[in-house]
Order: structure tokens, then C-alpha cells, then sequence
């Protein structure tokens, strides 16, 4: 699955610059990948509920909302009522990451776990079991366009050996750096969703790197 994130977008049009992933057949986005980021988490201010509720009422894509935010345990939930397919918090950010997820999920989302690069996944496995999706970050969270950090692969692979032997159902999703330089070792290591932002919204035709990137990580994934 390909999951463009709107970071690398045009923020004055963000309903056209998910219109162009939103078409038919290849060109079309499984995910749209929202940032929220508040300036404590992270070092970057992006866009909140607002925005995401009128994004929600402008396309049918899922929206895969990112939260990098302190006290998800307060607003997390906003997002999953609000109608978000996935909402993700970080597992540096939780208090009480088990709930968050019940919580989600009673309000019908996806629930989503995301680590940063340094954080290990063993010691989360516990709480994982309570999640849908588990994002790896390959870059440290806050900006788009940075350098794909390879050695978290190896955080995806554990994870694609967890899953493919039944000790965890999770999506394995990554973020950071994804191109057509990263995607093939991504693919080759198991992930299973691909966020990519200024792969895609950098790109002449944002459907057309959606179809490509698809493409490059079906090919890798398959010859591995
Ligand atoms: C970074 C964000 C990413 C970002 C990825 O903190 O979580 O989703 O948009 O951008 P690229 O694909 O350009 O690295
Ligand atoms: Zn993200």
C-alpha cells in the first residue's frame, strides 16, 4: 500500500493535492497520510482536527492521521470520532498507550502505534497486541525530505517475522525518507504500507509516483 503524506503538499489546496492521488485504478492512493504535529512533540506546527474533519468530508481515501503529539491519551480520540480510517500516536508520547487503543477502536478506527528511530520495538510488543498498525519512523519525526535511516529495517523485519508466525496482526507501515532510492529495502524487509511525501508531492504527477513507487515495492517484495 502507498500512503502519500499531505506534509509535501500545497497547504492552500490540500482537497486538489489529495484529488490528484484520489483517482482510478493505479494512480490511486490506498492511504492519505495526514501530519499532525504540535511544536512540543516535534519541532514543527502542521494542522489539527479542523483540518482533518474538512479533509474527511472532501474525499472517500482513508485518512491514516499521524499523530505527533503530546497527550494523545487526551486527543486521540478526536480523530478516530472524527472519522479518520487509521489514527496513529507515538509510544514516546503515551501514558496509557493499551487504552488509547480500546478507545480507538470502540470509536471505529484503526489504531495505530509509531516508534521513532532509537526506540527498540521488544520493548512494546505487549502493547502492540492492542494495535492494527504499527508505524516504524525511518527519519526522526518533524520535517519532510530527510534521508531514510536504513538501520531501522531491521525493526521491520522482526516485525514482518512476528506477524507472518501469528505473534502479531499488525500492518507494517513506514515513514521517513521512502523514494525510489529506500523503497526496495523497505519492501525487500516486509513493510507493508509506504508513506512517502516528497517522493510523491514533489513529483510532476503525484498519481504517477503513486502507481511507480506501488510498482518498485510489488517487484521487491515478490523477488524476496
Ligand atoms: C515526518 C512525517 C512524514 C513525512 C515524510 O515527520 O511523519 O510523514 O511527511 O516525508 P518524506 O517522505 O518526504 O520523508
Ligand atoms: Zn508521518
Amino acid at each position: 500500500m502507498i500512503a502519500p503524506s499531505i506534509l509535501s503538499a500545497d497547504f492552500s489546496r490540500l482537497g486538489e493535492e489529495i484529488e490528484a492521488v484520489a483517482g482510478t485504478g493505479d494512480t490511486r492512493a490506498d492511504w492519505v497520510h495526514v501530519d499532525v504535529m504540535d511544536a512540543h512533540f516535534v519541532p514543527n506546527l502542521t494542522l489539527g482536527l479542523p483540518v482533518v474533519q474538512s479533509l474527511l468530508k472532501h474525499t472517500d481515501l482513508p485518512l491514516d492521521c499521524h499523530l505527533m503529539i503530546e497527550d494523545p491519551d487526551r486527543w486521540a480520540i478526536g480523530y478516530a470520532e472524527a472519522g479518520a480510517y487509521n489514527v496513529t500516536v507515538h509510544v514516546e508520547a503515551a501514558r496509557d498507550p493499551v487504552k488509547i487503543a480500546k478507545d480507538l477502536r470502540a470509536a471505529g478506527a484503526k489504531a495505530g502505534l509509531s516508534i521513532k528511530p532509537d526506540t527498540p520495538l521488544e520493548d512494546h510488543l505487549d502493547t502492540l497486541k492492542h494495535y492494527d498498525t504499527l508505524l516504524v519512523m525511518s527519519v526522526e519525526p518533524g520535517f519532510g525530505g530527510q534521508s531514510f535511516i536504513a538501520r531501522v529495517l531491521d525493526k521491520v523485519r522482526t516485525a514482518r517475522r512476528l506477524v507472518d508466525t501469528g505473534h502479531l496482526n499488525v500492518v507494517v507501515e513506514i515513514d521517513g525518507g521512502i523514494n525510489a532510492d529506500t523503497i526496495e529495502q523497505a519492501a525487500e524487509a516486509g513493510v507493508d504500507c509506504f508513506v512517502a511525501g516528497s517522493a510523491v508531492y514533489g513529483a510532476g504527477d503525484p498519481g504517477q509516483a503513486v502507481a511507480a513507487l506501488r510498482e518498485q515495492a510489488a517487484r521487491a517484495g515478490a523477488a524476496h
